[in-house]
């Protein structure tokens, strides 16, 4: 089976940073590409930030840090993701973004490197479609955020090949990870059922049901939820649940799945959530 050994991460946002951690804690040389240098330091301030957070918690010593700190390396040149043996793609959550960076990274990399999408909703299988390994291309879903969430859904594109999906696996385990295995599925298992819950909490509250901290409060308490859906949303990003709802809308076409418009205002009004410092709650500085 292969061992990957340096992983390449394109996207260096809220999910990359965690991908990242994890794989540099694991032991992996790692290597992180962003657009543009404020992007790539904006990553490296996050992931700074979070290595600090475990050695202050006493989950991670000092030494072990700055070890795991040596192994990555930023860049902003695509082409230094070519010798990675895996490369996992944590982008924004659009298509055409997404494709045309397969694209790219097709053209640079080896015919072995395996391609991993940490896509919440989209299909692997058209992602793999403009690539020539569709059978070394499979999806890779970690959850937010990724240092303390346990499960990776591992999806299987149309081509995805038996030892791709067990290369993944070995791969999330390493890592500590749970693997469930689902088909391409739009939303795969965990967004399926999470989204139209969280779009109905924005619908309550469009509706003037009760308000933000009620609704919040009463899913929290209610059913036990470490976060209602309104600072959820904040969390996973209005922006990203946004294109991943429009993305189950137009594969199902149900309703259930048809983004609220105050989410599309909050959109465009670059409230994307605690990432921004506004969003259902304003976040200072400090608490992003
Ligand atoms: N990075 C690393 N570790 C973190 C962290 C981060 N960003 N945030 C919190 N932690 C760790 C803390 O260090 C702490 O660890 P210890 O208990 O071992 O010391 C632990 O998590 C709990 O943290 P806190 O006490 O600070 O805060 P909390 O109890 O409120 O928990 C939380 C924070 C873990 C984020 C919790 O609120 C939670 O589980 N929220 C729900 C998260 C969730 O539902 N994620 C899935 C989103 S959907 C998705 O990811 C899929 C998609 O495609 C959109
Ligand atoms: P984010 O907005 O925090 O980060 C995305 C980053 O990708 C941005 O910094 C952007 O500059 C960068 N980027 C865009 N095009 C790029 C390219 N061609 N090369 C390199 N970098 C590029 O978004 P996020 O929340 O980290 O989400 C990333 C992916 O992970 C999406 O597919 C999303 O659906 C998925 N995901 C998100 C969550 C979540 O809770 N936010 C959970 C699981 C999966």
């Amino acid at each position: 089976m292969v061992a990957f050994r340096t992983v390449g991460v394109a996207g260096f946002g809220l999910m990359g940073s965690g991908i990242v951690e994890v794989c540099a804690r694991a032991g992996y040389d790692v290597v992180v590409r962003e657009v543009s240098e404020p992007l790539l330091a904006r990553g490296v301030d996050r992931l700074t930030r979070s290595f600090g957070r475990a050695v202050e918690r006493g989950k991670l010593s000092n030494a072990d840090a700055d070890t795991a700190r040596r192994r990555v390396r930023g860049t902003v040149r695509l082409e230094d993701l070519a010798g990675c043996d895996l490369i996992v793609e944590a982008i924004v959550e659009l298509m055409d973004e997404k494709k045309a960076l397969y694209h790219e990274l097709d053209r640079l990399c080896p015919p072995a490197t395996v391609f991993a999408s940490n896509t919440s909703s989209l299909s692997i299988t058209e992602m793999a479609s403009v690539t020539k390994r569709a059978d070394r291309f499979l999806g890779m879903h970690f959850f937010n955020p990724v240092p303390v969430m346990k499960p990776v859904e591992m999806v299987r594109g149309f081509l995805t090949s038996d030892e791709t999906l067990a290369a993944g696996r070995a791969f999330c385990e390493t890592l500590g990870k749970t693997v469930v295995v689902c088909k391409d599925s739009p939303g795969f298992i965990v967004n399926l059922l999470l989204v139209p819950y969280l779009l109905d909490a924005v619908r309550a509250l469009e509706m003037g049901v009760a308000n933000r901290e009620d609704i919040d409060t009463a899913v929290r308490l209610g059913l036990n939820h470490p976060m209602g859906p309104l600072t959820l949303l904040d969390f996973v990003g209005i922006d990203t649940t946004y294109y991943i709802a429009e993305a189950m809308y137009q594969e199902f076409k149900d309703p259930r799945y048809a983004a609220p418009p105050l989410m599309r205002k909050m959109v465009l009004a670059g409230h994307h959530g605690r990432k921004t410092g506004h969003g259902f709650y304003a976040y200072p500085e400090g608490a992003r």
